[in-house]
């Protein structure tokens, strides 16, 4: 992986940093300009689009010139289900699960624990996926620990973040959740009032150990000092004295350092800082340390192959972690893994219908019918998607379009530029790596519905979210339908 110069505005503020694959320039009216390919161009496409086909799940095949994945004809799901419609493959949610779990036996001799951080995405099924993997959840509010306790089989257990919890959501953590991470002294405050004569659930303290890692942008960014998460070692320090004084059950460390990162290296020195606190704040040989989570995922096909998570992020950290212990004389802890990214974001597909194919300025337009509402990823952070046609995927691109949604805001492009063949009005496209940090983000801006979300399993078909109706919206809307109610 090499890192590019480049630079990216965000939010009107311009930086100039490192870039990593995933990374994104801004449209460029004149590079990006719409253009018929000419027969140079077209050289190796076979290879991009096979290249492309390789961000699919690992069940995706193609059969009579269609796309088929978990054994399902997505055509047929997009003709049943409409559009914006997004698809999760069962088989790769496994794969990628027991790809952290051989992992992790392979390289740590202690205990260890996988979190899967539902913010990435989360509903009832998902949560009794986790719960049957052996995962626990993280939770970020109440709503989502509700969520999570809605799971259909297995509950799982609960694990509750938040930089800022609301009194709902810690009366709910301190109901339901196995450990609270806190991340700062008004919070753990707040949970020595609300628990008099009552033993709270597990307390980790959320360190900020003034490091983050490399990622593709600087908004997904978490350990850095003066970031707003965690605390730093002094505030720590106190904290866990606050705890001794208040017979808090004080359990663990943990920091999480940025998402989308694929350079561990920052990793060292923060494993070594917080190991050295647990030392200081005596946590004993029964201890927990988390490490968060953030491995990366390729969202384009320039972004391939993929770096392997065994050799590059869970054997140095893992190894990182015992020197550490070793060097200091502390017992090693059960160490915790919270993915969230790398679990689900490949395993979602987004399915789009093109509904008006128009030229204007140099440029080709592919308006589909979602967008920003249902992934702002691209507006957020300008990250680089890529796409396949539903049918006949494989064939040659003879020009490079770019693909917008319907919604009243230029940013609402999710591609700015890719080669595709023709494609005509009524077709339909498919978005790779929508798994992650996109239905989780989504919104209802020009009254956008939330789309139907499907797993598909061995040609089966199990619906995980239904599409939202005017009428959902419209209960929430009409809520004070009874007029001006008098207060006190
Ligand atoms: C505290 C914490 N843990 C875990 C995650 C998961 O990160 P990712 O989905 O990139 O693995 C996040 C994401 O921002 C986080 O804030």
């Amino acid at each position: 992986m090499t890192a590019i110069q480049s630079a990216v505005f965000y939010a009107g503020r311009r930086t100039s940093q490192p870039t990593y694959p995933g990374w994104t320039r801004l449209y460029n009216p004149i590079m990006d300009s719409a253009s018929a390919l000419s027969l140079s161009d077209r050289t190796g496409n076979s290879e991009t689009l096979q290249r492309r086909l390789a961000l699919f799940p690992r069940s995706t095949q193609i059969q009579d010139d269609r796309l088929i994945i978990g054994d399902c004809d997505v055509h047929a799901l997009a003709e049943r289900f409409g559009t914006p419609l997004y698809l999760y493959d069962r088989a790769e949610l496994d794969h990628a699960a027991a790809t952290y779990r051989q992992a992790l036996r392979a390289c740590w001799p202690a205990r260890w624990q996988i979190t899967y951080a539902g913010k990435a995405y989360l509903n009832p099924t998902l949560a009794d996926w986790a719960a049957h993997q052996g995962f626990w959840v993280d939770c970020s509010s109440a709503a989502e620990i509700e969520i999570a306790l809605h799971a259909e089989s297995k509950r799982p257990r609960i694990l509750v973040h938040g930089v800022n919890k609301s009194p709902d959501d810690l009366d709910a953590a301190l109901r339901a959740a196995a450990v609270i991470v806190v991340d700062n002294l008004s919070e753990l405050r707040r949970i020595a009032h609300r628990t008099p004569g009552r033993i709270p659930p597990d307390l980790w303290l959320r360190f900020q150990p003034g490091r983050s890692v490399p990622t593709h942008h600087a908004a997904t960014q978490t350990g850095q000092r003066g970031s707003k998460f965690g605390m730093d070692e002094e505030q720590l320090f106190e904290a866990a004295v606050f705890c001794r004084e208040h017979h808090l059950p004080l359990r663990g460390i943990h920091f999480h350092l940025g998402s989308q990162f694929w350079d561990a290296s920052p990793f060292r020195e923060a494993i070594y800082r917080a190991v050295s606190l647990a030392r200081r704040i005596g946590l004993g040989d029964d201890w927990h340390f988390s490490v968060g989570g953030g491995w990366g995922v390729c969202y384009h096909e320039d972004e391939l192959p993929e770096p392997d998570l065994e050799s590059d992020y869970l054997r140095p950290i893992t190894s990182w972690t015992q020197e550490a212990c070793r060097q200091q004389g502390v017992a090693l802890p059960c160490l915790h893994l919270e993915p969230g990214r790398s679990l689900v974001a490949r395993a979602g597909v987004a399915i789009y219908r093109v509904g008006t194919v128009k030229r204007s300025g140099n440029r080709l337009w592919l308006l589909v019918d979602g967008g920003l509402a249902d992934n702002p990823r691209p507006a957020l952070y300008g990250v680089r998607y890529s796409c396949l046609t539903v049918t006949r995927p494989l064939a040659e691109p003879t020009e490079n379009v770019a693909i917008a949604g319907p919604y009243c805001e230029s940013g609402d492009v999710l591609i700015e530029t890719i080669p595709l063949r023709r494609v005509e009005e009524g077709e339909y496209i498919a978005l790779p790596v929508s798994g992650a940090y996109q239905l989780s983000m989504a919104s209802n801006y020009n009254g956008a519905l939330r789309p139907a979300v499907l797993l598909l399993e061995k040609g089966a078909v199990q619906v995980m979210e239904r599409r939202e109706t005017p009428a959902d919206l419209i209960r929430r809307q009409g809520a004070n339908q009874g007029g001006l109610l008098p207060l006190g």
